[in-house]
């Protein structure tokens, strides 16, 4: 039940969030496990998403998106991720991590040719920030871009990169001046069907197996000075800034997950019987029931107080990173909890592949660690609640 007493949905809020759910049922649910097994890229349903205006959803119309708010975008990503979270990890980094950042630092024509393009699904779009040597301390890159006459040339080595095996665009983060930390990098949006964008080793993932993983690596790869985004020198505040709206969605998702493994436990501890009961009748299996549905409700108020923060936000100028980093800390170690406590409640048939339980287990876990592990989370709110950032 996504309706709250806090956040009364819109007509509009239930339209968006209906057609999420119809089409997760109708077009998601028969294949998540194929996809799942074989760890492809599902570029039909995606595409059909770009159609539908998913992954464009808070992207401006004129740019190709539906135009909506932040809440209509978390309310269809949770419904997209109950049912497949890999398809949830690919729709947050196409709105999120790609069309945001270039709508909210790109020039008129950067958005008119790279965010048209993705918001209607015709291509896909990527953000990489991280390195091999360079996780959650992201200010270590060391991949570089030189300037020669009107381009920049790029070379180094970028991991971690959802959508990497199969993107079109990416925006990547990497060195202009060494000399001046932060302060030093800069952002440029690639053409990865360009001479010197390779793409490397694709990761073969615990989970979200489908949102296909991989290395890029540029090697002497031409870059017109005009995809820079944002001015030279600003590409790490524009990573952070993105990230912000790319936790949001990551909550999105991390609560979807935690909503199929509560309402998959729910079913199960109605049906099955042991020692003479329906098991949802022992205390140990019903106070477990109880738990993960508090954190689960406690979670989708942080989500979607996030997502009316960062409206909030982008109309006064302000930020909204800690109620972005409280939204995703509680709602990945939730879905944590609550796929861990599912799991439990089902016993053996939970850890057979037959059911996708041990899929939301194993989706779930990917919530703690990507677009910054809870602890970066947890030093993201400290310091900013202390006053040093
Ligand atoms: N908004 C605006 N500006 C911000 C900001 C934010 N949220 N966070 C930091 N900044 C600014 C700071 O104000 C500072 O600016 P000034 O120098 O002008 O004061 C500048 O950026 C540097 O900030 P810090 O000094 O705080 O930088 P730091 O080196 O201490 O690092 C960090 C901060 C929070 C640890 C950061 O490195 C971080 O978030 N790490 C995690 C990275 C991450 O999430 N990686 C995931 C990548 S995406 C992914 O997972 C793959 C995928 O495809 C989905």
């Amino acid at each position: 039940m996504n309706d709250t007493a806090l956040f009364p949905l819109s007509d509009e809020h239930k339209m968006i969030l209906n057609a999420a759910r119809d089409f997760a049922q109708s077009e998601i649910a028969p294949i998540a496990a194929e996809y799942d097994e074989s760890g492809n890229f599902p570029s039909e349903t995606i595409k059909k998403m770009g159609e539908m205006g998913f992954m464009g959803i808070s992207t401006p119309e004129e740019y190709g998106g539906a135009g909506m708010d932040t809440l209509a975008y978390v309310l269809a990503l949770e419904e997209i991720s109950k049912v497949d979270a890999s398809h949830g990890t690919i729709m947050s980094v196409n709105n999120s991590l790609f069309n945001h950042g270039i709508v909210k630092f790109g020039t008129e024509e950067q958005k008119r040719k790279f965010v048209t393009p993705v918001a209607t699904g015709e291509k896909v779009g990527a953000y990489s920030l991280t390195e091999p040597m360079s996780g959650s301390d992201s200010a270590t890159m060391s991949t570089t871009a030189v300037r020669d006459g009107d381009d920049f040339i790029i070379n180094g080595r970028k991991s971690w990169v959802t959508g990497g095996p199969v993107a079109d665009y990416v925006v990547v983060y990497v060195v202009t001046d060494p000399s001046k930390g932060t302060k030093g990098i800069s952002a440029f949006i690639v053409d990865a069907n360009q001479s010197g964008f390779v793409r490397g080793k694709k990761e073969p993932k615990m989970g979200i197996r489908a949102s296909a993983t991989s290395e890029i690596v540029f090697e002497d790869y031409r870059c017109p000075a005009e995809n820079m985004l944002g001015k030279e020198g600003e590409g790490f505040k524009i990573a952070m800034t993105v990230l912000d709206v790319g936790r949001i969605g990551i909550g999105a998702q991390a609560l979807g997950i935690a909503e199929a493994s509560y309402e998959a436990a729910i079913n199960y501890a109605r049906e099955r019987e042991a020692f003479g009961k329906k098991i949802g009748q022992f205390q140990g299996v019903s106070f477990k029931l109880a738990d993960m549905k508090t954190r689960l409700e406690a979670a989708r108020l942080l989500v979607y107080n996030a997502a009316m923060a960062k409206d909030r936000a982008e109309k006064t100028g302000g930020r909204f990173t800690v109620a972005a980093s409280t939204a995703k800390l509680f709602a990945s170690e939730t879905a944590m909890f609550c796929a861990h406590a599912s799991l439990q409640i089902h016993g053996g048939i939970g850890y057979s592949k037959e059911y996708p339980v041990e899929r939301y287990f194993r989706d779930a876990k990917i919530t703690e660690i990507y677009e910054g592990t809870s602890e970066i989370q947890r030093l993201v709110i400290s310091r900013m609640e202390l006053g040093l950032r």
